[in-house]
């Protein structure tokens, strides 16, 4: 774990003097202030800072959700800064997955279909999308759930859907905002072991806001934001 800037970009995610600043009700607000930072392929890192401080921001600039003011990110070598508005979404659905407090599953459809989606939407076909989602749905636990819907299952099985969701395709990094923000502690922690257990195997990254001192020190780093800007890593006592 590295925040000074890098020249050139290696493996892994490198943002370069990232900044971010909204406007809002006409004035301009510093959201990210030169931010660097390397996260080598495979690790498995945490966000932490206050309530505002930017940790969402950083997360969307990182994963090609929002675009930074500037500032440069590139994903193992290659560019996601820069790039038309097609590519960065092609690069987000075929690089990342992503996790949300909430899971942000679609109601109406079945928690395997929900699985599929990313595949579908890279042109697996279906029924091989299914077979690959089902498979993914047992290793995380869940043999048998894939037919319900979201609102038919528990809190941390849904999330866990979620995460399905997140590596159906194999992505190089996982990208969460509160995983396990609304849920209790001791289901956040199952969430937890299977999220990074997953990304272990598949030597995915992890970049993973939390609130929670438990659930950041399960990470090996910890990033400690303050008003858009890195004011420490810390290395997680394991
Ligand atoms: N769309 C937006 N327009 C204007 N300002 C924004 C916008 N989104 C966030 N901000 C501001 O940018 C700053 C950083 O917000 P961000 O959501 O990244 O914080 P956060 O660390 O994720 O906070 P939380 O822990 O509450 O989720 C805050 O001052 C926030 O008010
Ligand atoms: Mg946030």
């Amino acid at each position: 774990m590295e925040t000074a800037p890098q020249n050139p970009p290696r493996d892994g995610i490198v943002a370069t003097a990232l900044t971010k600043t909204y406007q809002r009700g006409g004035q301009s607000v510093h959201a990210l202030d030169g931010v660097h930072l390397h996260v080598p392929k495979g690790a498995q890192v945490a966000v932490m800072g206050p309530s505002g401080s930017g940790k969402t921001t950083l997360l969307h600039c990182l994963s090609g959700i929002l675009t930074p003011t500037s500032g440069s990110v590139t994903v193992d070598g290659k560019p996601l800064t820069g790039l038309s508005d097609a590519a960065t979404s092609r690069m987000r659905l075929e690089s990342f997955g992503f996790v949300f407090q909430d899971g942000q599953l679609l109601p109406e459809l079945p928690a395997e279909e929900n699985v599929t989606l990313p595949l579908m939407l890279l042109g697996t076909p279906r029924a091989k999308a299914l077979e690959v989602a089902r498979q993914l749905l047992a290793r995380l636990g869940l043999s048998g759930l894939g037919p319900h819907r979201p609102g038919q299952l528990s809190g941390g099985q849904a999330q866990r859907v979620a995460i399905a969701r997140a590596l159906v395709t194999n992505p190089s990094v996982v990208f969460a905002d509160e995983p396990t923000g609304a849920l209790d502690q001791t289901t956040g922690g199952e969430v937890m072991d299977v999220l990074t257990q997953a990304c272990a195997a598949t030597g995915a990254s992890l970049v993973l806001v939390t609130h929670d001192a438990n659930v950041a020190s399960r990470l090996a780093h910890t990033i400690h934001v303050r008003d858009g800007r890195i004011l420490q890593v810390t290395r997680s006592a394991r």
